[in-house]
């Protein structure tokens, strides 16, 4: 109970966000990526683009990965470094590339030679020259929930394999752009190492067979991916960067200087934001209990839209525990946040905190039913 003091007086629903973790655990992420002088690491904005916290990842040196216009004017001003900026997409629209092609990031992954041609065309009339990975779709499967599936050939990501030196050989010609590196994202939440390590497998055939062709690359990004235990038990939840990063080290054969690139998003930052919630009502059904929170699914999406698990706890309560459907007050069935989840006995009031919710969370969060966005809160004031 010692915990609820600080969260008692939050307006709810609200994102509370644990500073000091993200500290932690940005410090294993660079301890372990500092093993591999190679390695560079990327923060995926897309996961959580809060300011606050964004300005303390980019404090620490990472770059970022954004898929927006948006996301790249973001990301330079919370303080990340242009040649440390990768921006993906299957989309990017013209706007979109003079405002990265102005801010001279690193790079641009690419997935498509149509896009590949706006982009020549665009740096052209900018005056600049455009560093372009080719987005390269594996054929890798993730093993993961197939909406966030990404590296098999039926999903729309990537230059499919059969065209591959095709794109290559087209982008070549273009005098604005130049090519620099291949990129690789199979899917997201992957806990099982195994899948990393098909990929390095599947990355060293494609650089063999480039290589006897006489094309080699200075970069290689492996895009992001590393999953969670959303059911981690109490104590501080950092991922497992250390058996990650040493995947890649092993399995990927690297031509020699060659710089490899990370995208990690939910890894860095999903549990170091909880979504802090009130319980307006219990109401009781023939069979069952609702527990109805002033939170929905416009505030936190993943249950509704995935089925995700997140560990949900009452920390107002001493009660003994009960079963009960914990959910929002979204016109909507999806709007549930658990199915016969074990609650301490709940009333009107409790405050129920649904954990690690710091990746996707916010960042997803919309006003559908025309409410208000969830506001945030963090565990060090920030001025
Ligand atoms: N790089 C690319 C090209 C990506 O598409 C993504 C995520 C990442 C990096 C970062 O992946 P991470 O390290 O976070 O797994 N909304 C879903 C997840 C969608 C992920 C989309 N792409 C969820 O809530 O589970």
């Amino acid at each position: 109970m010692k915990e609820i003091t600080h969260l008692t007086n939050l307006p709810t629903p609200c994102y509370y966000y644990n500073i000091e973790l993200l500290q932690k655990t940005l410090e294993k992420v660079k301890a372990e990526v500092a093993k591999y002088p190679l390695f560079h690491v990327h923060y995926a904005v897309k996961a959580n683009a809060n300011p606050v916290l964004l300005k303390l990842i980019s404090a620490s040196g990472l770059g970022a990965d954004c898929v927006s216009g948006n996301e790249v004017g973001r990301a330079v001003e919370c303080g990340f470094a242009p040649d440390q900026i990768v921006y993906a997409g299957v989309g990017k629209n013209d706007e979109e590339i003079r405002v990265a092609l102005n801010a001279d990031i690193f790079c641009f992954n690419s997935e498509s030679l149509p896009e590949i041609r706006v982009i020549d065309e665009i740096a052209a009339a900018c005056g600049k020259k455009a560093r372009i990975a080719l987005r390269v779709n594996p054929n890798v499967d993730a093993h993961t929930h197939h909406y966030i599936t990404t590296g098999i050939e039926e999903n729309k990501f990537g230059i499919y394999l059969y065209d591959l030196e095709h794109v290559i050989e087209e982008s070549r010609m273009l005098p604005n752009v130049e090519l620099i590196g291949l990129h690789f994202h199979i899917g997201s939440q992957i806990t099982d190492m195994g899948v990393f390590r098909s990929l390095c497998l599947k990355v060293n055939e494609i650089q063999q067979k480039l290589k006897r062709k006489g094309i080699v690359f200075p970069h290689i990004n492996f895009g992001g991916g590393l999953g969670i235990d959303y059911n981690h038990p109490y104590g501080e939840p950092i991922a497992d960067f250390e058996n990650y990063f040493a995947t890649f080290a092993k399995f990927f054969e690297a031509e020699p200087y060659q710089q490899v690139h990370f995208e990690l998003g939910r890894s860095i930052i999903a549990h170091c934001g909880d979504m802090i919630s009130k319980v307006l009502y219990v109401k009781e059904g023939r069979n069952k209990k609702f527990v109805i929170l002033d939170a929905g699914m416009n505030d936190l999406l993943r249950p509704a839209l995935y089925q995700a698990f997140h560990k949900i706890e009452n920390i107002s309560s001493d009660k003994p525990e009960e079963k009960y459907d914990v959910v929002g007050p979204i016109c909507e069935s999806a709007d549930c946040f658990g199915k016969d989840v074990s609650l301490k006995g709940t009333a009107r009031g409790d405050l129920i905190v649904i954990h690690s919710a710091g990746a996707y969370g916010e960042a997803m969060a919309s006003q559908y039913n025309l409410r208000d966005l969830p506001a945030t809160f963090f565990s060090v004031p920030q001025h």
